[in-house]
């Protein structure tokens, strides 16, 4: 396996790669890996002759009172992971050598950015945008993998990408959860003990969610009122957003809509604070007039354009 510490290096090695005719595959992170980045790593080298994983906390993503100064890292860890998952070559450069100077030219996607996580973390995804656009002419990469965890996100790159014409593939990979069903997090280590049980509730609440949706006549705004009293039981919570909108539009559909009436994918997601810190997780879900149908992991890994 490969380090790259600057542009200069990583552009020699992607060099050799293209001059080899090898696809590549590009997993873009900001470290401190756990099992749902490395799910993103198999899916790559089983897809490609080449994995690409990058490792940048990006400072252009964060808000003011965000946690970029206690972002977790650890180095020797991610690296041993990214082996063992078969990559290739990690890019992991410092903040001067991405942003030597504050960069004056940025990508910014309207309207699928209007709500959820674009709302509450206002210029987060001008970051994203911004420093995975960079990452894309740098790895120049044919796949690019991204974990459903971030729905949004992938809904973003996915616009990026066919708005301004990147040459590389979105592959949408499912959630890796722990077994209690909490979506795996390199946020989850800010969790104390109390807070980690009660963080169960998310992934528990959009379980349900999918059962309350199937009742006759349930409508969007009594399942997010049910969704919402659900969660303000586990103690010590604050809901940021609970929504239910269309996916990937991210537009919502009528408050008073009879769920069973709305013919396209649906996404339930959630943000929540357990103390200072805030957990994200989601649910897709597809609701038709004849037959109200949540989709599971192998329908998702199915639906076009995913991994499978
Ligand atoms: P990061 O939070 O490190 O996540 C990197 C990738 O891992 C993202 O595509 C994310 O959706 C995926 N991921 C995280 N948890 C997951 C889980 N439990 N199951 C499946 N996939 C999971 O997302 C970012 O970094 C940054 O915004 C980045 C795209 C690197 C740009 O800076």
């Amino acid at each position: 396996m490969i380090i790259c510490r600057t542009i200069t290096e990583l552009k020699e090695q992607i060099g050799l790669l293209r001059k080899k005719e090898k696809s590549i595959g590009f997993v873009p992170t900001m470290g401190y890996l756990h099992e749902g980045h490395a799910s993103l790593l198999r899916y790559s080298a089983e897809d490609n002759d080449a994995t690409v994983l990058s490792i940048f906390v990006n400072p252009l993503q964060f808000g003011p009172n965000e946690d970029l100064d206690r972002y977790p890292r650890d180095e020797k860890r991610d690296l041993a992971l990214a082996e063992e998952c078969g990559t290739d070559i990690v890019f992991m450069p410092s903040v001067q050598e991405m942003y030597p100077a504050k960069p004056l030219t940025t990508v910014i996607v309207n309207q699928v950015t209007d709500r959820l996580c674009g709302a509450s973390r206002p210029g987060h995804f001008d970051g994203v945008g911004t420093v995975v656009s960079k990452l894309f002419h740098l790895v120049q990469p044919d796949k690019a993998y991204f974990g459903m965890k971030d729905a949004q996100q992938v809904a973003v790159i996915q616009q990026m990408v066919n708005d301004l014409n990147f040459p590389v593939d979105i592959i949408p990979c499912p959630i890796v959860r722990e077994p209690d069903g909490l979506a795996l997090s390199s946020r989850n280590v800010y969790l104390n003990a109390e807070q980690r049980q009660q963080a169960v509730v998310l992934s528990q609440t959009l379980e349900k969610a999918s059962d309350w949706l199937k009742e006759p006549g349930m409508t969007v705004e009594r399942l997010l009122a049910r969704v919402k009293v659900q969660i303000d039981k586990a103690a010590e919570t604050a809901i940021d957003y609970a929504e239910l909108l269309y996916y990937p539009s991210l537009q919502p559909p009528a408050a008073n809509a009879p769920i069973n009436t709305l013919n396209q994918p649906l996404i339930l997601a959630l943000a929540v604070k357990f103390g200072a810190t805030r957990l994200i997780d989601n649910r897709l879900l597809h609701a038709n007039e004849v037959n109200v149908h949540v989709q599971n992991d192998d329908e998702v890994k199915a639906a076009p354009g995913n991994r499978y």
